[in-house]
């Protein structure tokens, strides 16, 4: 049984999709590949969530075949719903003036993806898997186990998780596949975010690291390579930076909107720490980094004791805000409290 769902009516645009026959030249046209190395043009992205979605779209955008799979048709269809707003603000922005042309662009985008509900139905037709589902290590690690055995052996692995070793969630494939399997980090909203983290472990192999190299700058996004150490670049530097101004208001020196302004005026931040660790304003109702994903990877971190203990030590309200499920704008409560369908911030909570 397929367990394919294509958009409904997005049929005639996937007629427009390149053929087999064409792909070969539109390759040549955007790589740099070395021939020994096979070109990234199938992409499965597992989880349709916030990220996900996001990952789906780009890819789409720069004319790669996608097949976002989740859990159900429900889950799908919030991806899609995530995909098709943002894809909306992008056609608006290339094309300002033009609706016909804007039209074209989303039709084009949507006739690159496909939906369905069983990655292990779909992996033998891709070059690349890229994992953005929930930030759990069993989960994660059962998932690729049953992919190993049903993907072919050129398709490569990756994992977007924030906080996970690349390793530990590898290990439960072949050695073979191990050698193409890499950490690639995208960062949220990733329709406007341009970094991308390409996490090496110690035996990914050079050819794989370069096909990650070359997609990831075929979808318009810069790279940068990282060992498989906790939080990567990124997140090892923002994640203490946001803990420790959540220790500022927590030690009474400064308050919660004051720091956020200081950020955004004193540093050129575009959003202040606690704003960032709370809240997303393009993205509804989903949120950025969430409370409860800040305390997870913090946690995570002072499991494994690789991450100086300073940087890992606990915020008192941070833990009791998450205890009592307030994980910041998707929950209406966090450091700060939200309302309406926006969810438009009314100020610092009240405790
Ligand atoms: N879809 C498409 N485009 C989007 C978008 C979306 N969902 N969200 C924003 N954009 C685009 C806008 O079109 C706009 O493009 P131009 O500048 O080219 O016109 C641009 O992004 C800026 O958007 P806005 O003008 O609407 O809003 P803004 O200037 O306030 O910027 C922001 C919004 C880009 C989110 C900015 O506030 C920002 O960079 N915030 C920090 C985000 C951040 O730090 N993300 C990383 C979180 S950590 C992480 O992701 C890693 C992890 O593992 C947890
Ligand atoms: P999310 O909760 O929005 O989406 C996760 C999706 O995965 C859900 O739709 C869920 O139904 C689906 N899912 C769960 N198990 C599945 C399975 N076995 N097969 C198929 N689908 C499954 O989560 P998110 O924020 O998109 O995060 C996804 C991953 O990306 C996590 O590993 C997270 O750490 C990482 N990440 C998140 C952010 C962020 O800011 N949200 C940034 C970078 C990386």
């Amino acid at each position: 049984m397929s367990s394919i769902l294509l958009k409904p009516g997005f049929a005639a645009a996937r007629l427009a999709r390149p053929t087999t026959l064409l792909r070969p030249l539109l390759a040549s046209h955007f790589s740099t590949t070395p021939s020994a190395q096979r070109e990234i043009q199938s992409v499965i992205v597992v989880g349709a969530g916030l990220m996900g979605a996001g990952i789906a779209q780009v890819a789409a955008q720069a004319q790669l075949n996608v097949t976002m799979v989740d859990l159900s048709p429900d889950q799908l269809q919030k991806g899609r719903d995530i995909i098709a707003a943002s894809v909306r603000r992008v056609a608006k922005k290339k094309f300002p003036d033009d609706e016909g042309k804007q039209s074209e662009y989303v039709d084009r985008t949507w006739s690159f993806i496909e939906t369905g509900t069983k990655a292990e139905a779909v992996v033998a037709g891709a070059d690349l898997v890229v994992e953005a589902i929930v930030e759990n290590i069993d989960t994660k690690q059962k998932l690729f186990m049953s992919l190993d055995a049903a993907a072919p052996k050129h398709t490569i692995f990756t994992s977007n998780t924030s906080s996970l070793p690349i390793a530990e969630i590898a290990k439960v494939t072949s050695e073979d596949r191990q050698a193409r399997f890499a950490g690639l980090h995208f960062f949220n909203p990733v329709p406007a975010m341009k970094l991308v983290e390409i996490v090496k472990t110690d035996k990914v192999d050079t050819e794989t690291y370069q096909s990650l190299v070359d997609v990831t700058n075929r979808i318009g996004k810069t790279s940068v390579a990282c060992k498989d150490t906790p939080g990567f670049i990124v997140n090892r530097l923002l994640v203490p930076y946001m803990m420790e101004s959540l220790r500022i208001v927590e030690r009474g020196e400064a308050s919660l909107e004051d720091i956020d302004v200081a950020m955004k005026l004193g540093a050129g931040f575009p959003m202040g720490p606690i704003e960032l660790s709370d809240v997303s304003k393009v993205c509804l109702p989903v949120n950025f980094v969430g409370l409860d994903t800040l305390k997870s990877i913090v946690e995570g971190w002072a499991r494994e004791g690789k991450v100086e203990p300073a940087f890992v030590k606990p915020v008192k309200q941070l833990t009791d805000l998450v205890a009592k499920g307030h994980f910041g704008r998707k929950t209406g409560k966090g450091f700060y409290e939200y309302v309406g369908p926006n969810g438009a911030r009314v100020g610092a909570a009240k405790k």
